[in-house]
């Protein structure tokens, strides 16, 4: 079979005009986050940035790629300090001086995603957060510069797992980022460390090909624990955790990142 597949099944680049529709999702991904960043402060509550992101994006005519996907009941996933993902947003959880707190969030736009995640210090941080931040958006920028035609996904993997070992700090291996378009989680997986050369390491970046990297990196060791919530994952450590995510597209040269403001 020629062009990507994985398991037999083609995996199809998306043509000129899917990806404009991606691009304006993702501005409007861009513009929530700016309008987040500038929210983000001691005493607000994750709640709070839940009500300022779904209001930016309805706002612009979109709606929350979350809300409602396999019953998440939110628009943003904000993720603080031990919690690595899937934070689900509360009235009690306040934020503090010293915390770090990621927010993940999908935009849909006349029916395709855009989905993006950033990772942010409360006030000032300890400078081992402070590294940790700084090296998994280094990781995500690494892996942006292996996505170009004739490149593999496990470019990617190897990109951000040698960026982030280097550190000294570990990759999560229990959740990957994916390919995305009509819906917010397609093939291929996007692992963010190698393990093994059969697979989705063989995929090839072709242009029109649209996945989104998420790096979700631990201070401490890469095990996770499930929360009892059915939704939030902590390190089983206890340590920090961060989290970078863009949604990109493959071009003729390179790479389109589409969540870019
Ligand atoms: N942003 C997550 C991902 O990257 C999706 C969150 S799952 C949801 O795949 F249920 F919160 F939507
Ligand atoms: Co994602």
């Amino acid at each position: 079979m020629s062009g990507p597949h994985i398991r037999g099944r083609a995996i199809r680049p998306k043509s000129q005009a899917e990806l404009e529709t991606m691009r304006h999702a993702g501005k409007i991904h861009a513009r929530t986050v700016a309008r987040l960043r500038e929210a983000i402060e001691a005493g607000v509550t994750t709640a709070d940035l839940d009500r300022i992101a779904e209001a930016a994006i309805r706002e612009a005519g979109a709606e929350p790629s979350f809300k409602g996907y396999r019953g998440y009941p939110a628009t943003i996933c904000a993720s603080v300090n031990d919690v690595v993902v899937h934070g689900i947003p509360s009235e009690m959880e306040l934020l503090h001086d010293g915390d770090i707190l990621a927010v993940d969030l999908g935009v849909e736009w006349e029916g395709y995603h855009a989905d993006g995640a950033f990772t942010v210090g409360v006030g000032e941080i300890d400078d081992e957060s402070r590294r940790l931040i700084d090296v998994t958006r280094a990781a995500l920028d690494a892996a942006l510069v292996q996505v170009r035609p004739g490149n593999t996904i496990r470019d990617i993997a190897q990109a951000v797992q040698g960026h982030v070992e280097a550190a000294g700090f570990s990759v999560v291996r229990a959740l990957v980022g994916h390919g995305i378009g009509a819906a917010l989680h397609e093939p291929p997986q996007v692992p963010n460390f190698v393990d093994g050369s059969g697979g989705v390491y063989g995929v090839e970046l072709v242009p029109g090909l649209t996945v989104a990297i998420e790096p979700m990196v631990n201070a401490g060791a890469f095990d996770v624990v499930q929360d009892a919530d059915g939704w939030k994952v902590r390190t089983r450590d206890g340590s920090r955790s961060a989290h970078f995510e863009h949604t990109v597209a493959v071009t003729a040269d390179g790479c389109r990142t589409l969540t870019a403001p």
